[in-house]
This record gives C-alpha cells, structure tokens and sequence, in this order.
C-alpha cells in the first residue's frame, strides 16, 4: 500500500487519488459494436417507425419488449420513450385521477412526483427510512380514504422493503406502481424489481444502467393493465398493433397521448439490455471491494439494505453522525480526489429532495384554476393538499448525513482501493 500523507488535503497535504472516476453513465460508455449493429439494421431496412415501414421487418422495439419482459420475469413489456411517461401511463392503467391521492416518498426524482399531478391526482409525500426507500411505517400512516396507489421507488439502486410495503397495499386495496428507474436489474429475495407492483416504470434515460439516452417500460402481469397503459401511451391505439376496431371490452381504449418508442431507440436498448447483468456484476464486485476495506471505521454507519444480493450497487452511501461532520467529510473526501457528495444541503437545489420540489411545495399547475389541487372530486372527498419543506423531518436528517459515491462499473481496483484509502485517511482525521 502507498504511503498515505496523514495530512489531510483539505488542509494542505498531498492527495490520495489523482486520477478521475470514469463518469457515471454505466451502459453509456458501453456502447460499441453490438449497438451499432442493431441501429445498422434498422437503417438499412428503413424501418424507424415500429408498426410499419417499406418492407416487412420484424421490430426492435417489438423485439426489446420480448427481451425485457422476460428478463424481468412479466407477462407484459410496453416500450415509451421515458419513465416520466411510463409512470404515467401506469398510473393512469390502474385507474388513478381525478380525486385519488398516491403516496410517493420524499426522497426520488422529481418526476415521480410530477407523473402523479399529470395523471391529474394529489401526491402524498411520504418518509424515507435508513435504507432511503420509503418508510413501510409513514406509508402507511399517510392512507386516507382517498389513498388509491402508492409508488415505491428503489431509490439509488437499492430495493424498497416490498415485503411490507405490498402487504400494507394489499391490506388497504390500493395499487402499487414500483419506480425502477435507478435500479434496473436489482431485485428482492430473488425476484427482479419491477415484478412486485401492479404496474411498473423503468427508465431507459443516459444516467441510468443501460440506457437508449431516452426511452423507458412499463411491465405487468395484468392484460387489463397493458390494455390501457398500451391505449394511452399511443393515440392511434385503436390501430395497433395489428387491428382496427371498436374496444373488445369497457375501459380498454380511451384518448391518449404519444409516448412511443422509435426503433433507433429500441435498437440502442435491446443492445444495452443484453449487457445488463454484466454491469451489475462488476458494479457489484467494485462496491464490495471498497465497502470490505472500510467496513471497520468507527463513526459510519452504512446504509441499510432491504436485501443486500438485489443491490444494483451503483453506489455507496453511509451515514455520519451529524450534517456539519458529513458536509466537512464530503469537502475532505474531493479534496483527496474522491468525487464523493453529501445529498442533501440546505440550499443547494436537488430534485432528488421533496423540499426543493418548489412546484408541489406552492402547488404550481399548468392553469390558473388549480386543478387537481382544486379539483372537485377532491375537495368533496374532504381532501386538502398542504406540503412544507419540513414535512417529512426524518428524511432531510437522513439525507443531510448521507455521504455518497458513484460506482461505476469502469472503475478499476486501483480507483477502489485509493477511494478506500482516502474514506480511512479522512475518517481518521474528523471522526
Ligand atoms: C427515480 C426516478 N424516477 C423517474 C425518473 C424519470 O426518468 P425519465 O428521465 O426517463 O423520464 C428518474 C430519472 O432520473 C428517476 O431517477
């Protein structure tokens, strides 16, 4: 092992780690041959558009759908081109709208939360517990008898406690829609997330595990819930995929909007698929490799795993005791050449963090009339929608002593043992 200058960098002394992580776009910088091959096919068969072209080709996005549903183990795959949208599309599959309230947890991508206020419904937001994922106990303190879904999201990688959080659901009647977004590939005792829920959203965005740069799926097992999310998602559903006619049964095919993946989309993503548990397995070992030579620090407390084998592990996360330590230990850790951030700061805007939602926090809709939060069918069920930045206490306390790292798969042993390296030094000097 190098010799390590005790003296902190922060304060002066020489730096653990001179060169930068690969960023982090895990199946991003994986895109090579296999990619252009599949986009090659489609150009060269001039067939961009997935229900029809010059000539008979069979269709990636078509193919992609095939591919994922049984990867993640779901009768049915609907390609979109975003999770933004198939979120939507899933909420609005299972019935929610006008009236209803979905619980969503304060710690998520914005766009949980906006997908609920588009599907025209009231979000409830909700903690986070030690594993960052919502808290099983908040959620179900929040169920009104307007409660008509929850979205658990496996938020960072991580798996949701789906033991509980479907026996709540299951016990109070309400619909669950996983947000898989930042964890395509993990999974809960044995079974891949995004086959728990009623109907569920990935991503396929460039941030994410593999990705299209766009582009997202819905899964389930319920033809119902294909149906519509199937009808919304495309206006002409009542053309596809192969017919032309009148719905075969009440609430299969109503006015939509367009949320179709192109088949340059579906061509990069049934690549980047095939690479999936590859990149899992190598963020997997890099993880272990670092988190095994700081196990024994005194003073972090790792963040709690609801099952430590379904763990995409596209980072660690660690809690210290306190906001000031950890925004210190944050500062230390760059200044030793660690690319490592405490997640939440007053101030600095995240759209990670309920309390920068300002949009839900002052209730901002697209028309003066206030819909949904007006909306009729919610104030005559007695709903009224409040949100403070300091509703949800545990999960800003949480967040503000959160240090966090990327792991991305291209890291080499070298990047995970200096990274370890410099958590000991700085841990030795400011816990
Ligand atoms: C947890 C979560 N949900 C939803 C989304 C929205 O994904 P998209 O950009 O594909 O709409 C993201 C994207 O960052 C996310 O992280």
């Amino acid at each position: 092992m190098a010799l390590v200058d005790e003296k902190l960098a922060i304060d002066g002394g020489t730096p653990v780690k001179t060169t930068k992580n690969p960023p982090m776009y895990p199946g991003g910088l994986e895109i090579g041959e296999e990619e252009k091959a599949e986009i090659l096919e489609v150009l060269e068969h001039k067939y961009l558009f997935r229900y029809y072209g010059p000539a008979d080709f069979p269709s990636k996005v078509r193919q992609l759908e095939v591919e994922f549903a049984k990867l993640i183990g779901m009768e049915y795959a609907l390609a979109v081109n975003s999770c933004t949208s198939a979120l939507i599309c899933s909420l609005v599959a299972v019935g929610v709208g006008p009236g209803d309230e979905v619980i969503v947890p304060g710690y998520t991508f914005f766009a949980s939360c906006a997908a609920i206020v588009a599907a025209k419904a009231i979000p409830v937001i909700a903690e986070v517990d030690d594993s960052l994922t919502l808290d099983p106990d908040d959620f179900e303190k929040k169920i009104t008898p307007r409660t008509k879904a929850v979205i658990p999201v496996h938020m960072r990688g991580v798996p949701c406690d789906m033991d509980r959080i479907m026996a709540i659901a299951r016990k109070h009647g309400l619909k669950v829609v996983e947000d898989v977004a930042q964890a395509c590939g993990g999974s809960y005792k044995g079974k891949r997330l995004g086959s728990f829920g009623d109907c569920n959203a990935f991503s396929l965005q460039y941030h994410k595990i593999i990705t299209a740069g766009e582009g997202g799926m819905v899964l389930t097992n319920d033809q119902l819930l294909y149906d519509r999310a199937q009808a919304y998602h495309d206006t002409a559903a009542c053309w596809r995929p192969d017919r032309f006619g009148l719905p075969r049964y009440e609430g299969e095919v109503f006015p939509g909007v367009n949320f179709r993946m192109s088949e340059l989309h579906g061509a990069v993503a049934l690549a980047q698929l095939r690479k999936l548990d590859g990149l899992l397995a190598k963020m997997r070992e890099k993880k272990k490799r670092i988190k095994d030579q700081i196990a024994d620090i005194p003073g972090i407390t790792f963040r709690r795993l609801n099952d430590e084998a379904g763990d995409t592990a596209i980072c660690l996360i660690f809690f210290l005791k306190d906001g000031e330590t950890t925004k210190r230990f944050a500062e230390a850790l760059r200044a030793e050449g660690v690319e490592a951030g405490c997640i939440y700061s007053e101030g600095v805007p995240d759209w990670h963090i309920y309390a920068h939602w300002k949009m839900i926090m002052d209730k901002v809709t697209a028309t003066p009339e206030g819909c949904p939060y007006t909306c009729h069918y919610y104030t005559e069920r007695g709903g009224k929608a409040e949100y403070s930045p300091d509703m949800c206490p545990r999960t800003i306390d949480y967040l503000s002593r959160t240090i966090h790292l990327d792991i991305p798969p291209q890291m080499t042993d070298e990047d995970c043992d200096l990274t370890a390296i410099a958590i000991r030094k700085v841990a030795k000097a400011l816990l």
